[in-house]
């Protein structure tokens, strides 16, 4: 089980929720609210930032959280630079470490990374005195993401606390699953988790989540399910007979949920498989929230960067204001 602590504590980096505090976790949420109406104006920029250097490196594909971090840098002001595996010196075998200790060289303040090595984010960030954000490292992390998912379950169901939220799908491979459930558990959320064996991590039990085996049992037992992508690259042969047979007995279908006693919220964090995790009138239809997720993604980010800049929780509304 996460083991809470009851202030505010974010320290210089990013690479996890594990053994955040509810208090900090509600602190990013709280943070990101005011940020969310920066996104709405017609001048969406806000000098938050101004003079800070962004590096972001991507080293794994990424729509969303590429382009949202990208997003929450340059409407807080700050200078960005993308940098992906295959343009860098990476291919000729240059390090990690020795890229961002050369990008170090000239003077950028903060590293947003996403890596295919779980670890690869505290492993830089214990080398390099820049900031580090963890975008999903492995099957470690992704914090991020986990917490515009909190903030998007807060905003329709106005809680977490005491809330049942179900992980469906390829536990076994999920950074996402992770970092909700040490996030839902430190806001006081039940978690569980509902998908193959072959696919749930063997001892779950053991950070306090419940299994189910059968797609029915969770669509009853929650008030939202966060649906995950198969991660088929990231698997050998043999976890799944099929698609079409995961679909059938795992797929979150309009039919199951219509069966359910409340109506659940649907949540995604993309990229969605239409036709095998969720159907197309699941994912499109009145409980979904996956564009709203993708929406306060940004507004998530600008609170992470906003903090890890030494701003202060519930600093973000004068600072937005002071200087808009
Ligand atoms: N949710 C998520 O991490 O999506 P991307 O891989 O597109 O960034």
């Amino acid at each position: 089980m996460n083991q809470a602590r009851p202030e505010f504590e974010l320290g210089k980096d990013l690479v996890g929720l594990e053994g955040l505090s509810g208090a900090t976790i509600t602190g990013i949420l709280d943070t990101a609210e005011p940020f969310k109406e920066i996104s709405e104006r017609a001048i969406k920029k806000v000098p938050v930032l101004r003079g800070k250097t962004i590096v972001n490196l991507f080293f794994e594909p990424s729509t969303r959280t590429r382009i949202s971090f990208e997003f929450a840098e340059k409407r807080l002001g700050a200078d960005t630079v993308n940098i992906s595996s295959s343009g860098s010196s990476v291919v000729k075998g240059e390090t990690l470490v020795d890229t961002a200790r050369n990008l170090e060289a000239m003077r950028i303040d903060m590293v947003v990374i996403r890596h295919s090595s779980s670890g690869a984010a505290s492993f830089l960030a214990d080398r390099i005195p820049s900031n580090v954000i963890n975008a999903g490292d492995g099957q470690h992390e992704h914090p991020t993401q986990a917490l515009l998912d909190m903030l998007t379950i807060r905003d329709r169901l106005g809680r977490i606390e005491g809330l049942k939220v179900c992980i469906v799908g390829d536990i076994v491979h999920s950074r996402v699953a992770r970092s909700n459930i040490f996030g839902l558990q430190a806001l006081g959320a039940e978690v569980a988790v509902c998908g193959p064996r072959s696919l749930i991590p063997r001892g779950i039990e053991e950070l306090g989540v419940e299994s189910f085996n059968h797609i029915e049992d969770a669509i009853e037992w929650a008030d939202a399910l966060n649906i995950l992508r198969l991660q088929l690259e990231r698997m050998s042969t043999g976890f799944i007979p099929s698609l079409r047979e995961y679909n059938r007995v795992f797929g979150v279908t309009r039919a199951r949920l219509a069966r359910a006693p409340r109506d659940t919220v649907i949540l995604h964090p993309g990229p969605i498989n239409r036709g095998v995790e969720i159907d197309s009138a699941v994912a499109d239809g009145p409980q979904s929230v996956i564009l709203p997720q993708v929406t306060n993604g940004v507004a998530v980010r600008m609170a992470v960067l906003y903090l890890l800049a030494g701003g202060v929780p519930g600093g973000a509304e004068a600072a937005k204001q002071e200087i808009s």
